[in-house]
């Protein structure tokens, strides 16, 4: 008997989050899905999750990657900007060598190899920890300004504007390029599939 299977969504959209290692990607990401906080988690290579949300009556499925942020793991993270229509580069706002990292290897990096109609997003996460701050909010949203990004700074442990980032994304997404994420466009995303999960002292 043939199996037909019911589409349950509009649109589907790929996201990724890039940055360091140990900004909070894996957090963010986790708190958006799942609203947990995790404890040393620690990503090695890519993983993702999907959550499917709505926005302006569409069914928008989203599939959101993780990548690594270890050095060791630049030459594959790379490989996963194509194909994404929104990228979310995190630094951790007490650590200024992160935001470093973003102003000058992250970004580039990304324009190298994303594709051009991708929309970025800068996150400056961990804002719960304002008295260990070393990267001004001002600091990050002129540099997301020069560069044409959106801003936003997030805590994935107290909950603060993660799924406003992430919906911020999704609909500039929407609004500049309504035709993407058609179901014509799709594959099957476990077949790119690579995870696995292992301890973070950071
Ligand atoms: P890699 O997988 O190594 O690239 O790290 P990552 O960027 O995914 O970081 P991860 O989510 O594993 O978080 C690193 C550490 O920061 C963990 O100890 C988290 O508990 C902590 N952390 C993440 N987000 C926040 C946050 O918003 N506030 C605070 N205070 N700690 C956070």
């Amino acid at each position: 008997m043939m199996t037909v299977s019911k589409k349950t969504y509009d649109l589907l959209f790929r996201l990724i989050l890039v940055g360091d290692s140990c900004v909070g990607k894996s957090s963010i990401l986790l708190r958006f899905s799942e609203d947990i906080f995790p404890t040393f988690i620690s990503t090695i290579g890519v993983d993702f999750k999907v959550k499917t949300v709505e926005v302006n009556g569409k069914k928008i499925k989203l599939q959101i990657w993780d990548t690594a942020g270890g050095e060791r793991f630049h030459t594959i993270v790379h490989t996963y900007y194509r194909g994404k229509n929104g990228i979310m580069l995190v630094y951790d706002i007490t650590d200024e060598k992160t935001f470093e990292h973003i102003t000058g290897n992250w970004l580039r990096n990304v324009l190298e190899h994303a594709n051009e109609d991708v929309i970025l997003m800068l996150l400056g996460n961990k804002c719960d920890l304002d008295d260990q701050r070393m990267v001004s909010k001002e600091r990050g949203e002129s540099f997301a300004q020069e560069n044409g990004l959106k801003f936003l700074e997030t805590s994935a442990k107290t909950n603060i504007n993660v799924e406003t980032a992430v919906m911020t994304l999704v609909e500039d997404i929407l609004e500049k390029y309504p035709e993407s994420g058609q179901a014509s466009n799709n594959v099957d995303p476990a077949k790119n599939k690579n995870i696995e999960k292992s301890i973070c002292f950071c």
